[in-house]
């Protein structure tokens, strides 16, 4: 199959979250699968600045109509991986800046321009090249419009760009909204301004787009899929959602074995396998001297990594700054995002000296040794659409402590609910879930016989891409 795939972000070039990893690994299994595949980006600065991108060959000069005026740009191309390909939507003014969506202090104010410039030199270079997509896949709101972008400037063409389109929702939470005046740089007629196009409560909504105009939508896990049709976890969309409820599945995310995999994870100072652990209590020693936290023999060390955002939990967890007070253990949080809880996070670890360690910033390699050196996982989200973490937790032999929404509620199994082949502690999202989730890990990790066994089941799963993007291609089959 012809496969393009658009999106934001793109692993390793460009990341803020999961969806780098998941657009990363998916485009580059599928086409270790022998599927021809394309993946657009915008040219940020992050991705030129890359050896990879050093030899990107300018293949499209663009000049794209946006409102009542023509933008320029160009499109460059490079390949990774056999049957990989992947371009560039570059123009300095929108995409050659320090930060992706923002400035670190606020987003950018011409957001809603960037991303229309970008879904629109997509769907330019398709008409221009000779890919003849199979399935033209986009992903979350940055690339929402093109389903619509596309099968209009197909109706105006008269050519097919795409056979089938698919449309995958990462975060219902972030949707692109913008008041309803940049509309006009879309050059969509106005039918599509109504309540059945992108009109939002008097804005317009990127997403919408989306949910509304691709031929299959898909979310990362079934049970997101659910959650994202009722008011609670629909974030406004709920609604729009139902009305696709025929073309909506949940598929679940993998994890890249060629990235972590404690086999060979060349960011550990020890690797370690199911069958010989023992680089894994190397592992902890190291996590332990570098978050500067005094060696523990009995209780448990406690690791998170991600967005400092409510989404996270990260407020149920400063809610129980005094079990970590209390008890022998140690917890050591690396995650960057709302000041506001990096402080609150700061003044637990103040209160806790030699308990809590906060590392407030983005460090991959930090983010594997948190994996591997913890002996549990802390991943308390209000909302979680798949989660990584807690795969590459089970993978890495620590235990995932998880509230039970989305695709945490999908990959972990509570071993109170199912003794025999739990892999993790599951909760109630909200503090005295979280703090009974915290007991319950104190008392299994006093059981070191249990907690081997939970262990070992974790690295028994198979989580891999391999098979996550078996169902993705089952989709576009079923599709086409
Ligand atoms: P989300 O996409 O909602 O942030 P996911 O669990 O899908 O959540 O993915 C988060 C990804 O970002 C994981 O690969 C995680 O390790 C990584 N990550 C989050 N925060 C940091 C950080 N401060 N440093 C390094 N990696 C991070
Ligand atoms: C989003 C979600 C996260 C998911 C990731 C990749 O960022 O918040 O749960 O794992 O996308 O699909």
């Amino acid at each position: 199959m012809k496969i393009v795939h658009v999106a934001s972000e793109l692993f390793p070039y460009v990341k803020t979250g999961g969806l780098a990893d998941a657009v990363g690994s998916l485009a580059a299994t599928l086409a270790d699968h022998g599927h021809e595949v394309s993946v657009f980006v915008p040219g940020y600065r992050a991705i030129l600045d890359h050896k990879d991108a050093a030899a990107a060959e300018r293949v499209l000069r663009l000049n794209i109509e946006m409102g009542d005026v023509f933008v320029t740009g160009d499109v460059r191309v490079f390949s990774p991986r056999t049957n990989l390909r992947v371009y560039l939507i570059c123009r300095e003014e929108y995409f050659d800046r320090r930060g992706i969506y923002g400035n670190g202090e606020r987003d950018y104010e011409d957001n809603h321009v960037r991303y229309i410039f970008f879904c629109k030199g997509v769907i330019e270079t398709l008409r221009m090249s000779e890919i003849n997509a199979d399935i033209v896949h986009s992903h979350d709101w940055q690339a929402a419009l093109v389903p619509l972008l596309l099968r209009y400037a197909e109706r105006r063409s008269g050519t097919t760009l795409a056979m089938k389109t698919v449309f995958t929702i990462h975060n219902i939470a972030f949707q692109g909204v913008f008041p309803m005046r940049s509309f006009f740089r879309t050059n969509l007629p106005s039918e599509f301004m109504s309540i059945d196009g992108l009109e939002y409560y008097g804005q317009m909504s990127y997403m919408k787009a989306g949910i509304l105009f691709a031929d299959r939508v898909t979310t990362v896990s079934p049970r997101y899929a659910k959650e994202i049709q009722t008011p609670e976890f629909g974030c406004g969309l709920d609604g729009v959602v139902q009305t696709r409820m025929e073309d909506l599945s949940g598929l679940i995310n993998g994890i890249d074995p060629e990235v972590w995999n404690p086999v060979s994870d060349q960011h550990l100072p020890a690797r370690y396998s199911a069958g010989n652990m023992a680089g894994k209590a190397v592992c902890r020693t190291e996590l332990l001297k570098r978050a500067e936290l005094p060696a523990l023999n009995n209780g448990p060390v406690f690791g998170m990594v991600c967005r400092l955002t409510e989404q996270k939990g990260v407020q149920l967890l400063i809610a129980n700054g005094d079990f970590f007070v209390k008890n022998d253990c140690r917890l050591v949080v690396l995650g960057t995002g709302d000041r506001r809880l990096e402080k609150a996070l700061r003044d637990l670890a103040a209160s806790a000296p030699g308990k809590v360690c906060v590392l407030a910033r983005l460090d991959e390699a930090m983010s594997h040794l948190v994996e591997a050196g913890s002996d549990f996982f802390v991943m308390p989200s209000l909302f979680e659409p798949c989660g990584l973490n807690q795969m590459y937790s089970q993978a890495y032999g620590t235990v995932p402590l998880v509230s039970q929404v989305g695709g945490l509620a999908d990959t972990v199994t509570d071993i109170a609910e199912k003794p025999q082949d739990g892999t993790g502690i599951s909760f109630p999202a909200t503090a005295a879930g979280l703090l009974r989730g915290l007991e319950r890990a104190l008392a299994l990790y006093a059981d070191k016989k249990l907690y081997a066994e939970v262990q070992a089941r974790g690295m028994s799963r198979d989580f891999s891409w391999g098979k996550a993007a078996l169902a993705y291609e089952h989709l576009y089959d079923s599709a086409l």
